[in-house]
């Protein structure tokens, strides 16, 4: 390749502040290109001179070699927030929102998660896992190579449990890396009340799951919230981010996203690894997220579709919190291209192009607690990458839906999906 970007070259550091400002590339110099090898483990094992990898490694009947003259090798994309498995079709809340409804009043309508709660409990394991499957498809296509990716549209056990197992499938069956999100408290259940469904989340649903992975019928690594004003309060969330954490599953939650609620805050003293949305987060906030470490997680899509003030996030870097981005794939945000979703980094959160790889790359994957195999090249990590047929890596941010043209190869562990 021409120009190979490592994105950071201590690979295992989520990336704050002033560093968020440059990424690390290796150059071609003098027509000797620079070349990637992974071994059959799917784990890198060289990035240096195309010359010195001639003479270090033989060809055998199996390797295969990808020519990727005057290209532009990069990190495969971490997308560090979807919500990608449901049923039912919610396009018509698109013009209902570009008629000026808002997120909450579609929600309190009985559309929204409401909607699509309704037709992922009455869809099938095997239905929802072809979904899943094709959009999982869809997300490699444009360069994802590693996916956190929630439940959240069964809000009881059953379908929570549900949507659980059609993840680990995929994260079984699908080349794509999955990190799995348990969000029973996505939404109150249509008819009830909020203080009813955290008991049933801490009480019911925890538990189950728990006895599940005991039993090695299932992986789950997160555990999320719906902390807003009108869906799981301050207190509500706490306790069921304890209860997940107790169980060792990783905190990573939506907060303050449409009310200023402090979830930022919260989630900060109980060491969360990461707090998504974020729209509405203080100075207060900002500075409990920097000093716990917790990441923040921003989701350019929402913030579009819905027309929401963005997140401060130029106040976020300058404060030393490290920023990844997500698409937030969704029925409401229905995006799933990180490329697409570094540009609205970009123009609507005032990002940089260096700013906006290290968030969909070392960041996002920091941000599920997996900086020490994913989100950079680097020896020993996994061989995820993309190769896109620019002279500058740039190129990918910067041309807005080109993606189909411009990514040559997707590679995930080390074979070209
Ligand atoms: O992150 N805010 C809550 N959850 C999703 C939306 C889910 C939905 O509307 O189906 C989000 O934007
Ligand atoms: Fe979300």
């Amino acid at each position: 390749a021409r120009q190979v970007v490592l994105v950071r070259r201590d690979p295992t550091l989520k990336v704050c502040g002033e560093d968020m400002k440059q990424v690390d590339t290796l150059q071609e110099e003098d027509g000797d290109g620079i070349s990637v090898v992974s071994n059959s483990c799917g784990k890198i094992v060289f990035i240096g001179k195309e010359s010195e990898r001639k003479r270090k490694y033989v060809e055998s009947a199996t390797t295969r070699i990808i020519d990727a003259s005057g290209k532009c090798v990069l990190p495969g994309f971490v997308d560090a927030h979807t919500h990608p498995v449901w049923a039912g079709d919610r396009v018509h809340e698109f013009a209902m929102k570009l008629a000026g409804a808002t997120y909450m009043e579609v929600h309190k309508a009985g559309g929204g998660i409401h909607f699509t709660v309704e037709h992922t409990r009455k869809a099938s394991e095997e239905e929802l896992y072809d979904g899943l499957k094709q959009r999982l498809n869809s997300m490699m296509k444009t360069g994802t190579t590693l996916v956190e990716c929630k439940s959240g549209y069964g809000l009881n056990k059953e379908t929570e449990v549900k949507m659980l197992k059609v993840i680990d499938r995929a994260r079984r069956e699908i080349p794509i890396g999955i990190s799995s999100t348990f969000c029973g408290a996505h939404a109150v259940p249509k008819g009830g009340n909020s203080e009813d469904a955290t008991n049933d989340v801490i009480s019911v649903q925890l538990p189950c799951i728990r006895d599940m992975m005991d039993r090695k019928e299932l992986h789950v690594d997160n555990i999320d919230v719906f902390c807003e004003q009108g869906v799981f309060d301050i207190d509500q969330s706490r306790r069921i981010l304890t209860a997940g954490k107790n169980m060792g599953l990783q905190i990573n939650f939506h907060g303050d996203e449409l009310h200023p609620l402090e979830g930022a805050k919260m989630g900060a003293e109980l060491g969360a690894l990461s707090i998504s949305h974020l729209e509405e987060i203080s100075d207060a906030g900002i500075s409990a997220m920097a000093k716990a470490g917790s990441i923040g997680v921003v989701l350019p899509t929402t913030a579009n579709i819905l027309r929401l003030k963005p997140p401060p996030v130029r106040k976020m870097i300058d404060s030393g919190m490290a920023v990844a981005l997500g698409s937030d794939f969704n029925p409401n945000a229905f995006c799933s291209s990180m490329p697409l979703v570094m540009h609205l980094a970009c123009v609507i959160l005032r990002m940089s192009m260096p700013e906006v790889l290290i968030a969909a790359t070392l960041n996002a994957a920091a941000a599920l607690g997996k900086s020490d195999t994913h989100g950079s090249l680097n020896e020993g990590k996994c061989a995820n990458m993309v190769v896109i047929d620019a002279p500058r890596w740039e190129h990918i941010v910067y041309q807005l839906g080109f993606h189909n043209s411009l990514i040559d190869f997707v590679i995930c562990d080390g074979n070209v999906v």
